[in-house]
């Protein structure tokens, strides 16, 4: 197995050096026909933090200075993005960038950098509902924004904010309590009246209904409670990480990688790959999260099930030099047609930082 995941850091290091001959400081988000595609719509700008995290990840599995240069550079190209209130995805930005910056230096600068980020976070709280908002409306919270509210508990504690502290874990109380259904299925998307704070339903922006499952969304929130459950001790997060978790579990084939949504009769594309990636970096962390409980070698297991498959050729792109990306058959924005069945920007660092947790028992 190990040989198998160095492949996917040989592929990695291929695929980045390649991007940043022939597109320095560019960050892509999807590729189309299996390049990088810098003209398509991108919907939103929540993709900046990736390139600079998978050259963190290189740095820190092989000592290349190279790499340490190059992840220092697309952090900085991305500093400004700190005070950015158009976006709900401040945690994808900076965690992965900055955060391996500030452990490796401990200077105050990189800290500083990342507070600033968390709070700007946390001026998407809406008292009125209790959630952080989405980057549609005000009305509106996503499921996302479970992977970007560990930058927010940061901030506040860091700086001693303890009422920011309580708009996290209310967001993420609210979130469990409107987004995570019974049976551990997630909806993408709720909708509150803006006046009362009344939660009127569930909605879909990238899943196929309302009422169904969206697989990275439900990803998105096997990590994201996990990450919280690490952050607070609150057990009910680490309920609901593992409520998803089963749920993922259950309704994937045994090879691990579901299609975009499990509840979309006859789907033209069977995998959704990013979300097979998020999922198994999110199992291993739930892994560690619980190990005295019983299920924690079932996720490792099933999440060394889905690295297993994710470095087959079917999905691995080490053999196709032309190929842009490291992992195929993602799926952005299956309703607005992009990037479907192509590489994804965030798949290929979540796949990165899984075999990074294998390999470094991280
Ligand atoms: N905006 C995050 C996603 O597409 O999953």
């Amino acid at each position: 197995m190990r040989q198998r995941l160095e492949r996917v850091f040989l592929c990695a290091a291929q695929k980045l050096r390649r991007l940043v001959r022939e597109h320095p400081d560019q960050f892509p988000m999807y590729t189309t026909g299996g390049k990088w595609d810098f003209s398509g719509e991108v919907w939103t700008n929540w993709c900046e933090g990736f390139p600079g995290g998978q050259f963190w990840l290189l740095y820190q599995h092989t000592s290349e200075p190279e790499w340490r240069r190059l992840a220092e550079h697309y952090a900085r190209l991305i500093e400004g993005r700190k005070t950015d209130r158009n976006v709900h995805d401040l945690g994808f930005l900076f965690w992965p960038t900055w955060k391996p910056w500030y452990d490796l230096t401990g200077d105050p600068e990189h800290q500083a950098v990342l507070i600033e980020a968390g709070q700007t976070m946390g001026l998407r709280y809406r008292e009125k509902g209790q959630y952080l908002h989405s980057f549609l409306a005000e009305n509106s919270l996503f499921i996302d924004i479970m992977m970007n509210v560990g930058i927010v508990f940061y901030a506040a504690r860091q700086t001693g904010d303890t009422a920011l502290e309580e708009k996290a874990l209310r967001h993420c109380l609210t979130t469990r309590r409107t987004l995570v259904r019974g049976d551990g299925s997630t909806a993408h998307e709720g909708i509150f009246d803006p006046e009362t704070g009344e939660f009127l339903r569930q909605s879909t922006q990238q899943g196929w209904r309302s009422d169904s499952s969206w697989a990275r969304g439900l990803a998105w929130a096997l990590y994201g409670f996990g990450t919280v459950y690490g952050l607070t001790g609150d057990p009910r997060f680490l309920d609901t990480a593992e409520a998803c978790a089963r749920y993922y579990m259950e309704r994937t084939p045994a090879h691990g990688v579901p299609p975009n949504d499990w509840d979309e009769p006859d789907p033209l594309y069977p995998y959704e790959s990013s979300a097979a990636a998020i999922a198994a970096s999110g199992l291993l962390q739930l892994a560690g999260l619980s190990p005295a409980r019983r299920p924690a070698s079932v996720y490792r297991e099933y999440a060394l099930q889905i690295l297993d498959t994710l470095c087959e050729p079917e999905f691995l792109a080490l053999e196709e030099r032309e190929w842009d990306g490291v992992l195929k058959h993602g799926i952005y924005h299956l309703r607005k047609g992009l990037g479907v069945d192509e590489s994804v920007m965030w798949g290929d660092y979540f796949f990165l930082e899984a075999c990074f947790r294998v390999l470094h028992g991280d």
